[in-house]
């Protein structure tokens, strides 16, 4: 279920979040943080009265999280990506404007997968954006089914070296 036991390069935080419009940015959600790589880069670029909600199904990781940051814009949820709409509600909000995966999407169980790219349309504002990190463009093919317009990237300096792929909202597609 973790998928890699290293955590993510500078290099691959930093592109990943280069195309975040952080001005524009009131809820950002992240699946899948392990230990935390990306979580103090994210609050670093985040308003100040911006919200990060971490979701992952690995207590020792939320607890840990929990004790590690300290910053009241941050939430550990213990819980499934799945559930992302019920826990955005839960924080009090409707939408999130950005949702970063660290899943690894081709181990996780079957239906998982595509249930997580449908909620994630669902639950993103239209212009937001999926931003997902994968050693296998599996996830792609789980994203193309609700987001129309994907750019992709690649980061060599990772271990494993790993494909990058950015979901826009598109405005047509609030009612998809
Ligand atoms: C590859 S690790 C993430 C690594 C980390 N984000 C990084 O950049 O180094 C994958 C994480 O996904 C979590 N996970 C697996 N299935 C999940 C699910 N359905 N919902 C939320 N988190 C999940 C695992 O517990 C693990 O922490």
């Amino acid at each position: 279920m973790v998928g890699s036991i290293i955590p993510s390069s500078r290099f691959t935080v930093d592109k990943m979040l280069a195309p975040v419009d952080w001005h524009a940015c009131d809820l950002f959600v992240e699946y899948g943080p392990g230990v935390g790589t990306f979580c103090r880069p994210v609050l670093d670029r985040l308003r100040r009265d911006g919200a990060l909600i971490v979701i992952d199904t690995n207590p020792l990781y939320i607890d840990y999280l929990k004790h590690m940051i300290g910053d009241s814009r941050f939430h550990a949820v213990l819980g499934s990506a799945e559930d992302v709409e019920a826990i955005v509600r839960a924080h009090g909000f409707e939408h999130a404007d950005y949702v970063l995966s660290g899943l690894p999407f081709s181990t996780l169980p079957p239906g998982a997968g595509p249930a997580i790219a449908a909620a994630t349309h669902r639950v993103l504002k239209p212009g937001g954006a999926f931003l997902v990190y994968q050693f296998s463009a599996r996830a792609r093919d789980y994203m193309a089914r609700h987001f129309r317009h994907i750019d992709s990237g690649f980061e060599l300096l990772n271990v494993l070296p790993c494909r990058l792929f950015w979901g826009w909202k598109a405005d047509e597609d609030a009612a998809a």
